[in-house]
């Protein structure tokens, strides 16, 4: 990890180094903090966060469902976002992860009493999937473990407990020599992979399961926005493992991931098995727009 100078906490901005918490810290032992991933693009005119305002408010949403009172507002948030990129010195992308957590001061599962801490940190941080992931597409599991039931958790907050799930199905493709797990719902159905959603193209139309049982990804909202704009269809509807195997493209999508062409899944060549033309042409149009050379979009930017 490339650190930075300093770290957004609780209002200040501390060194790197000073940013910890107490090993009795109520989130490291019960698993309730809502966080976000959000990515700042080093544009021509500097730094650019996308779509900040979408991010903070899903955040506030985590900490909502999952009923921790954020001490800040959704304006003192974004502007402490920026107070930190302009704190910090960079030289590429960045990534920036705001965690709202329960900090130390009570132990046991009732997490009412427990002091809510905020913190906003920010790094360099390249192709999550890695660059030769993006160019020529990655090799991907369906996973032995299914999505979070929508009974028992509860994925449309952003939220440190969902993770073990995934860091599971992660683990698992891995192991088995893939770089990233596809989980199906309890149903069967494609729900997303371990942190990015998911889509195919068939027949020239993009589809893209529903959010049911997935977090509403600001990406992937992206992505349907730019295929409308230029004139592809997008479905969203249910899809199984084996029509992901007869698609002609799949790709996944993410803050992290960006958009990262899946050219197996489950040992089954996906389309051509490389990054297809339309799975090109939405990374070109999505890079366009984050990099601020697309005015069309210019309000999804925020300049440091
Ligand atoms: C489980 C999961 N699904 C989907 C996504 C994609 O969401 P977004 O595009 O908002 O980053 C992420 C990443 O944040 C994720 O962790």
């Amino acid at each position: 990890m490339k650190e930075a100078q300093y770290i957004w906490k609780d209002g200040e901005l501390v060194a790197w180094k000073d940013a910890t918490t107490h090993i009795l810290s109520h989130t490291l032992h019960y698993g309730n903090a809502a966080f976000e991933g959000t990515r700042a693009y080093a544009t021509p005119k500097g730094l650019a966060i996308f779509r900040l305002s979408d991010h903070t408010k899903r955040l506030l949403n985590s900490c909502k469902i999952v009923a921790i009172e954020c001490p800040y507002t959704q304006k003192q948030l974004e502007d402490a976002h920026i107070e930190l990129l302009r704190a910090n010195t960079y030289e590429g992308n960045v990534y920036l992860r705001p965690i709202v957590f329960l900090g130390y001061g009570v132990m046991g599962v009732n997490h009412m009493e427990a002091p809510v801490n905020v913190a906003i940190a920010a790094w360099e941080w390249g192709a999550y999937l890695g660059e030769e992931g993006i160019l020529n597409g990655i090799r991907v599991k369906t996973s032995s473990f299914a999505r979070n039931s929508v009974k028992s958790m509860m994925g449309k907050a952003k939220i440190a407990a969902n993770y073990l799930n995934s860091q599971m199905a992660k683990h698992e493709a891995l192991k088995c020599g893939c770089e990233e797990a596809l989980l199906l719902d309890e149903s069967g159905f494609v729900a997303e992979g371990s942190g990015e959603c998911f889509f195919i193209v068939r027949d020239g139309v993009l589809i893209t399961p529903t959010y049911e049982n997935s977090l509403e990804s600001i990406t992937q909202a992206t992505v349907i926005e730019i295929a409308k704009d230029i004139g592809i269809e997008v479905v969203q509807r249910r899809v199984s493992r084996d029509e992901v195997y007869i698609a002609d493209e799949a790709f996944f999508t993410g803050t992290a991931a960006e958009i990262t062409p899946v050219k197996e899944l489950d040992f089954r060549v996906i389309g051509s098995g490389k990054a297809g033309a339309i799975t090109q042409r939405l990374q070109k149009e999505f890079f366009s727009l984050v990099m601020g050379q697309n005015v069309k979009y210019s309000h999804y930017l925020t300049y440091i």
